[in-house]
């Protein structure tokens, strides 16, 4: 089940939102909406899910709709209409109390300016979200402690913000949001005011932490580098509609329509393209079943090598036809004339690092995994076909 479902949520601003609901259902476009009704659209019946465990990215310009949603989801703002079922519980629907159990269990959020108490200390700034939720002063001390420790701010809990810098005051932001330990951590623009540098030292961190604490993020960005870097998914926003939702190779290889094209136009695939996006699946032959065998598989499937693994898909190495032309005249065995210097990447090779190891062998880069297991392999055509903006057909001859 997902962790969140989200079902036709539309939040629309100013008196008698219901009647912009009709307008909306009619077809009438959020310009429309605005200059005949006085009435904004925030955001127009979204539908999308949110798995457990990921980092799911909301992406758009400036007035989009990216804070309405994100706000909507932990009912900073109502609705004007839909659903939002955490764990299949509708929020929308939660009394004052289920409301305030929900804040304080599962969700919590980190805000762009990092909205930090000046005359509070770390720690103190830390405990806030927990100080308001009324849990008692010795527990919210060590809830903040654990937080600041997990952000890596730890001995510093008596300073002011004033004497942290800006990525690290950013993570006393962080601290306070992770502070009840929630399941999903809303971020909006988080990153947003930090100096490039600090910002990419950031996204790197968020995504450390993420594998160590698993939680859900919905992480809002207007910057679309962000989003392909630390996205597991993207949800692209246009006048409080999503455009289109996907993985970061699917926007990039298959937007949904020229919005999204142009959103993505200037985007350098091959640092964001990796190999396990252009893979294909290899020809592949156990040793113990013989040169006579392998030359057969050749023929029949007409490719002049095959890549040889054991049963735990183990890559061991590559026969061509012709060491096993050579091996079955000899009586030697696969494993005798197998061929063991072959390039290798792992999955998540992006395709610029790619490109040398294709240069220094004529064989494709086999992709192993870190049990060097044989995932795929990457063919240069592949490479060149992905760059050129192309969709990498599952499997496809090349
Ligand atoms: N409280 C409000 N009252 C009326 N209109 C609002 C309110 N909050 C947001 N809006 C309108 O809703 C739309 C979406 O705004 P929102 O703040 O969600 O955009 P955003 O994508 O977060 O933009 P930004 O990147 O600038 O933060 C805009 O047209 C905005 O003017
Ligand atoms: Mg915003």
């Amino acid at each position: 089940m997902p962790i969140l479902e989200v079902k036709q949520l539309t939040k629309i601003f100013g008196q008698d939102a219901r009647k912009g609901l009709t307008l909306l259902q009619q077809g009438w476009s959020k310009e429309k909406i605005a200059r005949e009704a006085k009435l904004t659209v925030g955001v127009n019946q979204a539908d999308f899910h949110i798995k457990e465990g990921e980092i799911f990215v909301i992406m758009g310009l400036s007035g989009s709709g990216k804070s309405t949603l994100v706000r909507l989801l932990n009912r900073l703002i109502d609705p004007t209409a839909g659903q939002i079922l955490f764990r299949g519980q509708d929020i929308v629907k939660m009394n004052a109390e289920e409301l305030r159990q929900f804040r304080r269990k599962n969700i919590g959020m980190v805000f762009q300016k990092f909205g930090l108490f000046p005359h509070r200390t770390v720690l103190g700034n830390a405990e806030y979200g927990l100080e308001v939720q009324g849990v008692d002063k010795k527990k919210r001390r060590e809830l903040a402690q654990q937080a600041l420790e997990l952000v890596g701010l730890g001995g510093w809990e008596n300073h002011r913000p004033d004497q942290l810098s800006g990525g690290m005051q950013q993570r006393v932001g962080l601290a306070r949001g992770l502070a009840n330990d929630p399941d999903i951590l809303l971020m909006d623009e988080a990153f947003s005011a930090l100096d490039p540098l600090i910002r990419k030292d950031m996204q790197q961190e968020l995504l450390e932490l993420q594998s160590r604490v698993k939680k859900t993020i919905i992480f809002i960005t207007h910057d679309l580098d962000e989003a392909l870097r630390i996205g597991d998914r993207i949800a692209l926003m246009k006048d409080g509609v999503i455009v289109q939702i996907g993985t970061p190779e699917e926007i990039l290889i298959q937007p949904a329509n020229k919005y999204v094209e142009r959103f993505v136009e200037d985007v350098d695939l091959s640092k964001v393209l990796t190999a396990a996006h252009v893979m294909k699946q290899p020809e592949m032959i156990r040793p113990e079943r013989g040169p006579r065998v392998a030359l057969q598989l050749m023929r029949d499937s007409g490719v002049s090598s095959l890549y040889v693994a054991d049963k735990e898909m183990k890559l061991l190495g590559v026969i061509t036809a012709d060491d096993a032309a050579w091996a079955l005249k000899e009586q030697k065995t696969i494993s005798d004339v197998l061929r063991t210097e072959i390039p290798s990447a792992s999955p998540d090779t992006l395709l610029n690092e790619l490109f040398e190891l294709m240069a220094e062998s004529p064989l494709p880069v086999a992709v192993v995994d870190e049990r060097e297991r044989l995932k795929g392999i990457v063919i240069k055509g592949a490479v060149l076909s992905a760059l050129a903006g192309n969709a990498v057909p599952e499997g496809g001859d090349i």
